[in-house]
């Protein structure tokens, strides 16, 4: 048995002076925690932070989103990659219009049933928009859980071990301290464990095999994304941020000479809803079209 306070109360004391200062830490608006959640579930802080405060003050409630064109939020969404999650948020927040009265729900249920939410992000909006206390489990905290347990996880045993850690009334705090525990010192390649607050709790510290490989939630290598056709999609969707694409240019358009690729690549976005081709002309879903033109 360790003598060390407990892992919670720790991580609660090293948050609260050592937080980054991020601009969705400052608020407890449930729209605007549910918007940087869904931006951070695959894209790099910095890149987010760049972009979250522009897309809340302009879509600055779920009303707002949900009745601007899907092709403007988009449009919106450039810079951020994987841009299905701009139709996700789209229609979450149409959804949420519909069946929550305006207002992002705190349930669990209610939130894993909207377009683009999992388990993680659900979690997420209820600790950090309303303090509920459950824990979120994305990749930075199951490494961190997996290596104070010693041991590789299954998923449930890591959410209700994660859950059963939270203390009350300090949610927020206690969740925010663990992803940038994960992010900043239990990092995945090099953990600082000199520095880390939790050393004491720690069955791994550094030595000997990871167990947050192949752990719940750990991530896995990502394939390349030069030449890929996530790359492809990427630049075809860029284009149509600016105009539509005749058919005829796609090739030039995708940098590809592969037809059979290039016509993949535009039926994934269109099964996607991303996208729609009509007449020989590929534009963005949601894109008014005024005789033949689209208008922005
Ligand atoms: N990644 C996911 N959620 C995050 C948050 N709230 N702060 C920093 N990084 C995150």
């Amino acid at each position: 048995m360790s003598s060390s306070p407990p892992l919670a109360s720790t991580v609660v004391a090293w948050a609260r002076g050592n937080l980054r200062d991020l601009p969705w830490r400052r608020t407890r608006d449930p729209w605007r925690v549910f918007v940087a959640e869904i931006m951070l579930q695959q894209t790099q802080v910095a890149r987010v932070v760049d972009r979250w405060t522009g897309f809340v003050e302009r879509y600055p409630d779920p009303a707002t989103c949900a009745s601007a064109p899907q092709a403007e939020i988009v449009r919106g969404w450039e810079g951020l990659g994987y841009n299905r999650r701009a139709v996700m948020l789209h229609r979450a927040a149409t959804r949420i219009v519909r069946d929550h009265a305006g207002a992002v729900p705190s349930g669990l249920d209610e939130l894993l049933a909207l377009p683009g939410v999992g388990p993680y992000t659900a979690r997420a909006v209820q600790a950090f928009a309303f303090e509920a206390p459950v824990a979120p489990v994305d990749t930075n905290v199951g490494r961190v859980l997996a290596r104070v347990a010693g041991r590789g996880l299954a998923r449930r045993d890591a959410q209700e071990w994660a859950d059963s850690l939270v203390p009350v009334g300090e949610s927020w705090l206690y969740n925010q301290g663990m992803i940038e525990l994960g992010a900043m010192i239990c990092t995945k390649p090099s953990p600082d464990c000199g520095r880390c607050p939790v050393r004491g709790r720690c069955a791994w510290r550094g030595i000997g095999d990871d167990p947050a490989v192949g752990s719940a939630g750990s991530s896995r290598p990502q394939p390349p994304f030069t030449g890929s056709d996530r790359e492809l999609r990427g630049r075809l969707v860029d284009a149509l941020r600016r105009s539509p694409v005749g058919v005829g240019s796609l090739g030039s358009v995708l940098g590809c000479r592969d037809v059979g690729r290039g016509e993949a690549v535009v039926a994934g976005l269109v099964e996607d809803e991303l996208i729609e081709l009509e007449g020989g002309v590929i534009r963005l879903v949601g894109e008014r079209v005024t005789r033949g033109r689209s208008v922005s």
